[in-house]
């Protein structure tokens, strides 16, 4: 056997043939849109590090919501940042709130589209921090109670899912258990299950929701980089309590824990494509170090192929927008048909 019998190229010799044995694929539906809602009205602010997604009152976020779904994308996932921060993050579970009013405005405009909410306290809170603190500590047990009064303002405002993010333990089972006695327990809950303490998350901390820490890091409950073998026991843990979803965040430089998760539970499975991941794709394509749209979709298609069925990406606009063109960068990636498509149309 092998060489000349075997001769692999032979698959590869145009783009058809490639599409046609393609093992992983990219489409549309595959991506969820982070969105962030902001107080005001006809507000599109671009998120600096992030060109191409914005701050957008509840107004202007509908318009987005729409845009996105035309082009083939069902999700998104909802950030909001308050009028003001207090010590309990009192917004974050108003029922007046910024994501509380967004949600209600989404289901409205677009009822089909799949609404996820974040559920944290960093956003809302003067420290930064995730939930309460006590003598610097991130107290596990009473932000319990914060989580679940956020997921139950989310869930009665209409969200879809709920997307627990802070990393505490038990926090799946806090919010299923208060979610099924309030009359939600149709209501999936994605689980933030293996998440790491992470550089990456910086620009979305410093620029998209201002939630940079007063003090102190989240390394007392976010997980530390080296470990593999505790992501999967926190996502068994997660299973266990009830998750719905899981999701391993962030994504590029742990494609090993996405394809052991994958492996080992079988659960769908959603990776977060982080902030800074977008932008050290972003700052190497305006250095011209890099082709954005190219190194963009690799990124992607890569996710997939390490075993996500869902991406979490500031990419999504563009990546569908590329997915309908049939550009060369887009049937690298594409299902058959595309690719087909787009070698008919030339
Ligand atoms: C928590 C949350 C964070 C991110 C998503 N949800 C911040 C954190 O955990 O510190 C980071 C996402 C990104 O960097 O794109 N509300
Ligand atoms: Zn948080």
């Amino acid at each position: 056997m092998g060489f000349p019998l075997q001769r692999p190229r032979r698959l590869r010799r145009n783009a058809v043939l490639r599409a046609l044995v393609r093992e992983t694929e990219l489409s549309a539906g595959r991506l969820i849109l982070p969105l962030f809602a902001v107080p005001g009205h006809g507000v599109k602010r671009e998120i600096e590090p992030l060109p191409g997604n914005y701050h957008l009152s509840v107004d202007r976020l509908v318009e987005e919501a729409r845009a996105a779904q035309d082009l083939g994308i069902h999700a998104v996932l909802l950030f909001g940042l308050p009028e003001a921060k207090d010590e309990l993050a009192s917004e974050a579970y108003a029922a007046g709130g910024t994501v509380q009013r967004a949600v209600r405005a989404l289901k409205r405009a677009a009822p089909s589209l799949v609404v996820i909410t974040d559920v944290c306290g960093c956003e809302y809170t003067t420290s930064g921090h995730c939930g309460f603190l006590r003598d610097g500590y991130l107290e596990n047990d009473a932000s319990l109670e914060l989580l679940q009064r956020i997921a139950l303002s989310h869930a009665e405002a209409g969200s879809d899912m709920v997307a627990p993010a802070a990393m505490l333990d038990g926090q799946i089972q806090a919010l299923r258990h208060a979610l099924d006695a309030q009359g939600f327990s149709h209501l999936p809950i994605m689980a933030y299950a293996a998440k790491y303490a992470s550089e990456l998350y910086n620009p979305f901390f410093r620029a998209a929701t201002n939630s940079q820490l007063a003090f102190g890091d989240k390394r007392t409950h976010q997980m530390d980089c080296a470990n593999g073998d505790e992501a999967m026991r926190e996502i068994a843990l997660d299973v266990e309590e009830g998750a719905d979803i899981v999701m391993v965040k962030p994504a590029l430089f742990y494609l090993d824990i996405v394809a052991r998760a994958k492996r080992e539970f079988g659960m769908p499975l959603a990776v977060y494509n982080v902030s800074g991941e977008y932008t050290m794709m972003d700052a190497a394509a305006r250095l011209g170090r890099l082709d954005r749209d190219a190194v963009m979709m690799e990124a992607l298609a890569c996710m997939r192929r390490a075993g996500a069925d869902l991406i979490i990406t500031y990419f999504a606009k563009r990546a569908a927008e590329l997915l309908r063109s049939g550009t060369a960068a887009a049937s690298a990636v594409a299902p058959p048909d595309m690719a087909a498509g787009a070698l008919r149309s030339r």
